[in-house]
């Protein structure tokens, strides 16, 4: 058995011989691509009969940092990945100017993985019945932050009812890891004053939190 850095678990390999040389092809499935495989067909809640296809999650499925949004809009539906349209073209802005990062190295999912119709908010039990994915790409990934992007995405992770003017602002330890609240992009392209500067300044919040947590090389919190 080999290690697959992939699924992080042992996985077969296959062995084959050339000429002088041993070469090992290691054949992974990532546990992340089999949860995706899967949430495709869900029907655990009414979305599943509204939407195009499941926007499941995208990115470096070993990224230290994570983002989660509330749920697809009508972009994202038909392209079937997350943060594709102008919210997503901000995200990708921000990220880059205040991180140094872009979309490839980071994992970027939402809470609700079809699209409420009207882009009207996720209901509890939507994202009830929609969390085991989630939780299932917190676990896989394993990022060390975990940035949420707006009041649907902090409430559901937090587990606290205030808003996020309120509970933006700091970091949280939450599950071994930091969890760090930030305004919705959408709230942003909307022009309300002073979000954008405090986005700006969460990134940089989640950035330090990053280093941090690599420094020690563990799961912070
Ligand atoms: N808004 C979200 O919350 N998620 C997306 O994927 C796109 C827009």
């Amino acid at each position: 058995m080999r290690w697959c850095a992939a699924s992080r678990r042992a996985c077969p390999a296959a062995t084959s011989r050339t000429n002088a040389a041993t070469v090992t092809i290691v054949f992974a499935v990532s546990d992340l691509e089999v949860i995706a495989a899967d949430a495709s067909t869900c029907t655990r809640c009414p979305l599943a009969g509204g939407r195009t296809q499941v926007v499941f999650g995208r990115g470096d499925p070993g990224a230290g940092l994570m983002f989660v949004g509330e749920g697809p809009g009508a972009d994202e539906d038909a392209a079937g990945l997350p943060f594709v349209g102008r919210s997503g073209k901000l995200l990708d802005r921000l990220i880059a100017e205040e991180m140094g990062l872009s979309r490839a190295d980071v994992y970027v999912a939402n809470v609700v993985k079809c699209r409420p119709p009207g882009n009207r908010d996720p209901r509890p039990e939507e994202m009830a019945a929609c969390r085991p994915w989630l939780d299932a790409q917190i676990d896989r990934v394993d990022p060390r932050v975990v940035v949420t992007l707006g009041n649907v995405a902090t409430r559901a992770l937090l587990g606290r009812g205030d808003g996020i003017t309120k509970l933006r602002g700091r970091a949280y330890p939450w599950n071994r890891r930091q969890l760090i609240p930030t305004y919705h992009p959408s709230a942003a392209l909307r022009g309300s004053p002073g979000v954008m500067a405090a986005m700006r300044g969460d990134l940089v919040r989640a950035k330090l939190a990053l280093a941090a947590a690599s420094s020690v090389g563990s799961p912070a919190g």
